[in-house]
């Protein structure tokens, strides 16, 4: 409710703006500016009330040291509300007492920092569109003064005149200047320089700021095309062979396609604690209802390894871990299948797809790993590393006995189908 109330001052704040610099540019040639400036004035009173109420509501309810950074807020807030909705310019009925209305366009940059803070997915993006707002305004005031100097011959209408007086603004703003408008005395040469100036700080703001937002549009997509450039430089000096060449693009190809690859866990490791595990656990949640042994564990041991499950990704053919090695994590298939191999690969024990784990009894017998591993799909994995596994299960012992259990079983069955072989 409050940010419709917000948008609708905005609206008012901007027509205001417009208004008080045609007004005095071109006076009394609009016989609707005084009926709007009257609106202003009442929706600019009733917007001080509401912002004075919510500035008691908040002292009434803050500490002492937050009511003074409030309180000092809102004395700059009451005056500007308070001098922007004052109508001294309908009362005296001078044009250039309408400017005060102008101090109302702070609070639409300070509804346009709520929303960007709102809408954190989008902040860019919006930058730009607030940015290209504050320059549409400026052309216009830019071009009112330049018409107000002189700088255009009046035409046979006001609009005739405006549009010139727009037209030489954005030319020049653009850097263009055609020269079929030009400063005739030194007021106007100064003016023009500025505008100049202007034009060349809003050029490189743009230049910046679109290369920044194209940069930051799709982490995925430049951690993608970054790699890819480092992979064909890699390439070409190790005289990589063209089967691994292959295998490695298909990793970054598969990665490109679930728009993975790029580091989420500097951006999760810099939060808080409690907000890190809740974003963790969101971020798993496509682990959490496949694998039963999560759904049968209860909350705090989920929460424990949240923040630790490290997603992985491995391409058909590739080897988790071959039989022998020294076991480091365990791991919960998140999509696709992988073959579980005797340690000649001449024996399949079984297949494992979505839901399961492997790995686990390297880590809890501190045996080597049993089995050879390889994935006979695109698969994503999450890994838990050995330390963490240890560190829960300890306060976690019902489960520790599961996983031993199941342990146990496998290799019982191995057993037995090396026995058949
Ligand atoms: P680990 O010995 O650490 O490494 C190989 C893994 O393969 C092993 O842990 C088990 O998790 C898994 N594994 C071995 N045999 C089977 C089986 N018969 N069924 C399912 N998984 C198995």
């Amino acid at each position: 409710m409050l940010k419709f109330w917000d948008t609708i001052i905005a609206f008012a704040a901007t027509i205001g703006a417009i208004l008080v610099a045609a007004e005095l540019v071109f006076p009394n040639s609009n016989p609707l500016t005084w009926w709007v400036d009257t609106l202003l004035t009442f929706l600019f009173a009733a917007d001080l009330l509401l912002h004075l109420s919510i500035a008691q509501w908040k002292i009434s309810r803050y500490t002492r040291d937050e009511i003074t950074k409030t309180e000092r807020g809102s004395y700059i807030w009451f005056a500007l509300d308070l001098l922007a909705m004052l109508p001294f310019g309908f009362i005296f009925r001078i044009e250039w007492l309408l400017l005060p209305r102008l101090l109302k366009l702070a609070r639409v940059g300070h509804f346009m920092a709520e929303l960007r803070h709102r809408f954190l997915a989008w902040s860019n993006a919006l930058k730009l569109v607030f940015f290209a707002y504050w320059l549409a305004i400026s052309t216009h005031f830019l071009a009112c003064i330049w018409i107000a100097l002189g700088g255009i011959t009046p035409k046979e209408t006001q609009v005739s005149t405006y549009i010139s007086g727009l037209y030489w603004c954005v030319t020049t703003l653009a850097s263009v200047g055609y020269g079929d408008i030009t400063p005739q005395n030194d007021t106007q040469r100064i003016f023009a320089m500025f505008v100049m100036f202007f034009g060349v700080g809003v050029y490189g703001y743009v230049i910046g700021n679109v290369t920044q937002l194209m940069a930051n549009m799709d982490p995925a997509k430049v951690n993608y095309l970054e790699n890819m450039e480092k992979l064909s430089a890699f390439i070409r000096y190790r005289n990589i062979p063209p089967h691994l060449q292959k295998r490695i693009r298909d990793y970054y190809g598969y990665l490109w396609e679930k728009r993975l690859g790029y580091d989420e866990m500097t951006i999760i490791s810099a939060l808080p604690p409690g907000l890190r595990t809740d974003l963790a656990l969101f971020l798993i949640r496509d682990i959490l209802v496949k694998v039963p042994l999560f759904q049968g564990a209860d909350e705090s041991f989920i929460r424990d390894i949240a923040t630790h499950l490290r997603p992985v990704v491995f391409t058909p053919g590739d080897y988790v871990f071959k039989a022998g090695d020294i076991g480091h994590d365990m791991f919960f298939i998140s999509r696709g299948s992988l073959d579980i191999l005797s340690a000649d690969e001449k024996i399949t024990y079984t297949t494992l797809s979505e839901g399961a784990f492997f790995g686990e009894i390297a880590l809890i017998m501190s045996t080597p790993r049993t089995a050879t591993v390889r994935a006979a799909e695109y698969c994503d994995l999450y890994a838990l590393r050995k330390e963490t596994l240890d560190r829960v299960l300890k306060d976690h012992p019902d489960i520790a006995e599961h996983i031993s259990e199941i342990g146990r079983q496998r290799q019982e069955q191995n057993r037995k189908l090396e026995k058949v072989e």
